[in-house]
């Protein structure tokens, strides 16, 4: 299979001690920081924006997935490219004219994803695989870390496997996030996903550099 990327959510970090926790990232195993931004109209919470951005950019040289969980995302596209975001990941919901979103992405010189929420079918990405970098299938409602993971998302990932070959993109990144776990790890992998978002599992285990490397060894 392709390398299985393991993206750490910071949303789930110690903000008080931001540094210090991206810092651990950076030593880790986890190829990906994953960035959930959060406008509290999309979705019913706020996280954080582009200072925070830059902060953690100071202290990794990482690859950084930023995940837009905002409306009209591409006013401030350009602002996360300057912010130094390698994937910027929008939401289908939250874009009518998402071909052009994507494209515009991608003309910022970063790569593009699409996501889509638990309730979204996977056969509204159909027109725009070919184009992706990523999709992002959610595996909770937006907006929290910590919830329950929803199942769904198994059947769903394989299905957008099996699409992205029809589509000719058989190796785009199939990206899953909200409540990833060990014991969801395997059967998502096994169904296609080929990068796992993980936030609360990882920064409340007792060792997240171990379960980091937990994580990346399903790869093996
Ligand atoms: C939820 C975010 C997720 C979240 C995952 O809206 O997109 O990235 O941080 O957190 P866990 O792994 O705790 O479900
Ligand atoms: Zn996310």
């Amino acid at each position: 299979m392709k390398n299985l990327i393991i993206a750490p959510s910071v949303l789930a970090a110690d903000f008080a001690h931001l540094g210090s926790e991206v810092q651990m990232l950076q030593e880790s195993k986890a190829q990906w920081i994953h960035i959930d931004v959060m406008d509290g109209v999309f979705v019913p919470n706020i996280s954080f924006g582009f200072p925070v951005i830059d902060a953690i950019k100071k202290y990794t040289d990482k690859f950084l997935d930023v995940h837009l969980m905002i409306v009209q995302p591409e006013k401030y596209l350009e602002k996360f490219a300057q912010a130094g975001a390698h994937m910027i990941t929008v939401h289908l919901e939250a874009c009518p004219h998402i071909h052009r979103t994507i494209q515009q992405i991608k003309s910022l010189g970063c790569q593009a994803g699409v996501a889509i929420n638990p309730g979204t079918p996977v056969h509204a990405l159909q027109d725009i695989l070919a184009d992706v970098d990523l999709v992002l299938i959610m595996s909770v409602n937006p907006g929290f870390g910590g919830q329950k993971f929803i199942s769904n998302a198994i059947s769903k990932t394989k299905e957008v496997a099996r699409m992205a070959k029809e589509a000719g993109n058989p190796t785009v990144f199939i990206e899953i996030d909200g409540g990833v776990s060990l014991s969801n790890a395997p059967a998502l992998i096994e169904a296609g996903a080929n990068a796992l978002v993980a936030g609360s599992f990882v920064f409340n285990s007792k060792d997240p550099q171990e379960t980091i490397s937990q994580l990346v060894d399903l790869a093996k």
